[in-house]
């Protein structure tokens, strides 16, 4: 049975705390059209794929795999790679600029990329009317195998009982959403906002 959060579980100070972050996030996407054509999904793929890789390496964070053992399982930075490549984009040649953060600060990060799999329910609904699925173009929104719930709530569990430092984990949290702001904000996508 899963455990239900307690009212100051560290899943719930995240929600809290980027709670206006997530909402000019989500305003910001739909206020730029991404999922009414394919040529602006594209770009929402983009801004994906630049999430996905500065996350990558947390996936792999040793102390937060012993927390997390099907932590390697759930990136999707594989996933958003082949949407790349589905989508006939190419990939960036800078790198990704994210040091490996202490654990806690990396909870923060992996909050943001493993919560924004609940909204890709949503999202996956909107880009199936473009034509793409998760075996074409949408294979990063796709549900993890045991259900979107299901690995949301165990994740939420595995934060909520290791004794991460609050703190620390709302910084990681709150800088995961300021980067994909930031990555919202480069000029191909800054170009496709109503006037
Ligand atoms: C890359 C962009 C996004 C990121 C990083 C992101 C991140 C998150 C996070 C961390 C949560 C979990 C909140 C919690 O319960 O603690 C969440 C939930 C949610 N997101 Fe997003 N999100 C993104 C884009 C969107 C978009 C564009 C929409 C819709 C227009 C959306 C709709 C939702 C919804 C509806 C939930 C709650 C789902 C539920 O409780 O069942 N998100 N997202």
């Amino acid at each position: 049975m899963t455990r239900t959060s307690d009212p100051l579980s560290l899943s719930l100070r995240l929600k809290d705390a980027t709670y206006t972050l997530h909402e000019d996030l989500d305003k910001g996407i739909m206020a730029h059209g991404l999922f009414s054509n394919a040529d602006k999904y594209k770009s929402f793929v983009k801004l994906q794929y630049l999430f996905h890789r500065d996350a990558n390496a947390l996936y792999n964070h040793a102390q937060l795999l012993e927390i997390i053992p099907d932590l390697t399982a759930r990136n999707r930075f594989t996933h958003v790679c082949q949407d790349m490549q589905d989508l006939g984009l190419p990939f960036p040649e800078d790198v990704s600029s994210v040091d490996t953060p202490d654990a806690s600060t990396a909870a923060g990060w992996l909050y943001v990329a493993e919560g924004s799999k609940l909204g890709a329910n949503f999202l996956t609904k909107l880009v199936e009317k473009l034509g793409f699925t998760d075996t074409f173009g949408a294979r990063h929104l796709a549900a993890d195998p045991g259900g979107r719930g299901a690995s949301w709530n165990a994740f939420k569990s595995a934060i909520d009982h290791a004794g991460f430092d609050p703190v620390l984990a709302t910084t990681g949290a709150r800088a995961a959403f300021m980067r994909v702001k930031k990555y919202m904000m480069t000029p191909d996508l800054v170009s496709s906002l109503p006037a």
